[in-house]
């Protein structure tokens, strides 16, 4: 059956890391472009889903893609792991090497040892003449992270995101990293994903960031999507571009919900609208049976006292 053809899939890597240590503008010189520029404060308001593709002649990674969240703080991503959603493959933790470990660098390490998914230590600001990456190395390696070349098993990059320097050798890391995940998805399939983000914006309604995590989105597919549902009326890719396909790994934007979801909510293609808004109903029916179930019990302890 085609259909059910198994292709490897690009990683999904979540960018964490304390406050101002550079992981906006990491992405940014990754992808020549300038987000942390634009951002008001240069404080990360929301997560940003992008796909990249290795095009450096000679590189051992060269026609790759990889897909990166750049998180505003834990919280997105913790909300997202808590309501089981798993999206991530694996965590770039980024640390200023002039600042080194900080409290966010623990929260960081700890929530990517919770999740279980393998780590990679980005040493930021290299080129900052206060700059101690071995320091950095250091205060990790204390807390379970050892570097390769001190012995241990994690993958360590000395990068600077303003003079670009390293990248290529953090997108090779990557890439082999997720080698050893032995990622895999059917674009045969109809598409599953979660969604990263959603937004109501004033001149088109509803609008959710989505992973496509396995199979592929098509514009006019019917979907369910948590308590809500709808027909993609169209889609952007991570450069605001309309597109009409979306495979495996892939972070798009769709408009053509009838209401909200919420980041973490499952997305799942239906063969059509009229199953997704049945099911949909049927799940909202479940939820307020037990919301109510749950506020008669209170007020029932409630006459009990
Ligand atoms: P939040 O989203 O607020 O958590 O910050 P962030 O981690 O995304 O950091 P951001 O990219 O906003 O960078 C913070 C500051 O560090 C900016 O002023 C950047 O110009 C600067 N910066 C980032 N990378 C480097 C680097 O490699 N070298 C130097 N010298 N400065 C850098
Ligand atoms: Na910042
Ligand atoms: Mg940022």
């Amino acid at each position: 059956n085609p259909d059910e053809h198994e292709v490897t899939r690009p990683p999904v890597v979540t960018v964490m890391g304390h406050v101002d240590h550079g992981k906006t503008s990491l992405l940014d010189a990754i992808r020549e472009t300038d987000v942390a520029g634009g951002e008001a404060g240069g404080i990360t308001q929301h997560i940003g889903a992008y796909k990249v593709k290795i095009n450096k002649e000679g590189s051992p990674a060269f026609g790759r893609e990889i897909v990166f969240l750049d998180t505003p703080g834990h919280e997105a991503f913790t909300r997202m792991r808590a309501r089981g959603a798993k999206v991530t493959d694996i965590v770039v933790i980024v640390v200023a090497a002039d600042d080194g470990v900080m409290p966010q660098t623990l929260e960081a390490v700890d929530h990517a040892k919770a999740a279980n998914v393998p780590i990679i230590v980005a040493v930021n600001k290299i080129d900052k003449p206060d700059a101690q990456p071995d320091r950095v190395k250091q205060q990790l390696g204390d807390r379970g992270l050892v570097p390769e070349a001190w012995g241990g098993s994690t993958v360590f990059v000395d990068v600077s995101a303003k003079k670009k320097q390293n990248l290529d050798l953090l997108l090779e890391m990557i890439c082999l990293v997720a080698d050893l995940g032995n990622l895999k998805a059917t674009p045969g399939r109809s598409a599953v994903g979660t969604v990263i983000e959603a937004k109501l914006d004033r001149g088109r309604g509803a609008v959710a960031s989505v992973l496509v995590q396995n199979g592929t989105l098509r514009n006019q597919d019917s979907f369910i999507v948590g308590n809500t549902f709808g027909k993609i009326r169209a889609m952007f890719d991570d450069r605001g571009r309309a597109i009409e396909v979306a495979g495996p790994s892939t972070p798009v934007e769709i408009l053509g919900l009838e209401s909200m979801p919420e980041a973490g909510d499952t997305f799942l293609v239906t063969a059509d609208r009229d199953k997704a808004k049945v099911i949909s109903q049927y799940r909202k029916m479940k939820e307020r049976e037990s919301q109510l179930a749950k506020s008669s019990r209170v007020s029932l302890e409630g006459l009990a006292e």
